[in-house]
C-alpha cells in the first residue's frame, strides 16, 4: 500500500475550486465494465461500429436497444464504490466542487453527488428521434414483460408516448456532438478550478479529453488515479498508480483526518 505523498493531501485541502473528472474506471469496482482494458473492455467484447454509432441503430434498433438496456441492467444491478462515496465528501468539504463524467451510469448520482456534469449523456436518459428531440416518454416496460436483458439480446426500442418516434438510448455515440450545455459547463469548471483529479479515463477519446488538458493551461494542478499510465501522465502534477476505490478514500483521509 502505497503511502500518498501528503503533499496531495494538502493539495486538496487547500484547493478552492476542484474538478473531479471521471471515466468508466471509478465504475469498474462496482462491477460496471470499462471499454479499453485488455480482455474485460466492452470494446474487446463488442464492436463499437455495430452498437454505439447511429448508423447502427438506424440498421439494427432492436440489436442496438438490446444492448444498451443490458447495460442498463447490469448498472441497475450494481452499487456506487468507495471511490464514488469518496468523491461526496470532497464535494462536502469544498464547496465549490464540480463532478464531470464521461460514464453514462448512474452511480455518481446514486452515491450523492448532486449535479453530475455527464458529457456522454445517460443510459437513464432515453430520447425521442423526433427531429426536435424531447425526453422520451413512454410506459415503462411493465415489468416482466420487458425480457431479461442480456448481452445480444435483441429488444425493440419502445415509440414515444407523445409522438409515435423511434426512442433512442440517450447517450453520445461516436460521430455526435456532445450535448452543447455540459461540454460549455465542463470547460467552464476546468478553466476556472485549481486542481483537478482526473479518475479512471484513459484520456484518448476527444473532446471530453480536452478537460484536463484545458485545465493544466490555465495552470490548475491536475492529479491523476489510474492503476495504468496513460496520456494524461504527461499533464499531471502527480500519478496516483492505484484503483479508484482505494486511492480516493485514502486521499480523502489524509486530507482531512
Ligand atoms: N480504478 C481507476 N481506474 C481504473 C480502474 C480502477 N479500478 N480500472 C481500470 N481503470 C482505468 C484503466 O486503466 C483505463 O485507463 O480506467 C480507464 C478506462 O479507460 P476506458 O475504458 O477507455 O474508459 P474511458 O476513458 O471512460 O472512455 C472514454 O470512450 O468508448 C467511449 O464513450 C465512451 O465514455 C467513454 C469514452
Amino acid at each position: 500500500e502505497e503511502v500518498l505523498p501528503h503533499r496531495v493531501a494538502q493539495l486538496l485541502r487547500d484547493a478552492r475550486r476542484v474538478v473531479i473528472f471521471t471515466g468508466a474506471g471509478i465504475s469498474a469496482e462496482s462491477g460496471v465494465p470499462t471499454f479499453r482494458d485488455d480482455l474485460t473492455g466492452l470494446w474487446a467484447r463488442f464492436d463499437a461500429q455495430q452498437l454505439a454509432t447511429a448508423e447502427a441503430f438506424h440498421a439494427d434498433p432492436d440489436l442496438v436497444w438490446g444492448w444498451y438496456e443490458w447495460r442498463r441492467a447490469r448498472v441497475r444491478r450494481a452499487e456506487p464504490n468507495s471511490g464514488h462515496l469518496a468523491i461526496t465528501t470532497i464535494e462536502s468539504r469544498i464547496p465549490d466542487s464540480t463532478v464531470i463524467t464521461q460514464n453514462v451510469d448512474d452511480l455518481h448520482e446514486r452515491a450523492g453527488t448532486p449535479a453530475t456534469i455527464h458529457l456522454h449523456g445517460s443510459l437513464f436518459a432515453p430520447r425521442c428521434m423526433a427531429a426536435a428531440a424531447h425526453p422520451a416518454t413512454f410506459p415503462d416496460q411493465p415489468d416482466g414483460e420487458a425480457a431479461e436483458p442480456h448481452e445480444g439480446r435483441r429488444i425493440s426500442p419502445p415509440r414515444c408516448a407523445s409522438c409515435r418516434e423511434l426512442v433512442r438510448p440517450g447517450v453520445v455515440w461516436f460521430g455526435e456532438a456532445l450535448p452543447e450545455a455540459a461540454l460549455t459547463a465542463a470547460a467552464e469548471a476546468a478553466t476556472a478550478c485549481d486542481v483537478l483529479l482526473t479518475v479512471g479515463t484513459s484520456g484518448v477519446v476527444y473532446p471530453a479529453a480536452e478537460i484536463p488538458r484545458i485545465a493544466a493551461s490555465s495552470g490548475a494542478t491536475v492529479i491523476q488515479v489510474n492503476p495504468q499510465p496513460t496520456p494524461l501522465d504527461r499533464i499531471a502534477a502527480i500519478n496516483l498508480r492505484g484503483s479508484a476505490a482505494q486511492v480516493l478514500p485514502t486521499l480523502v483521509a489524509a486530507a482531512w483526518r
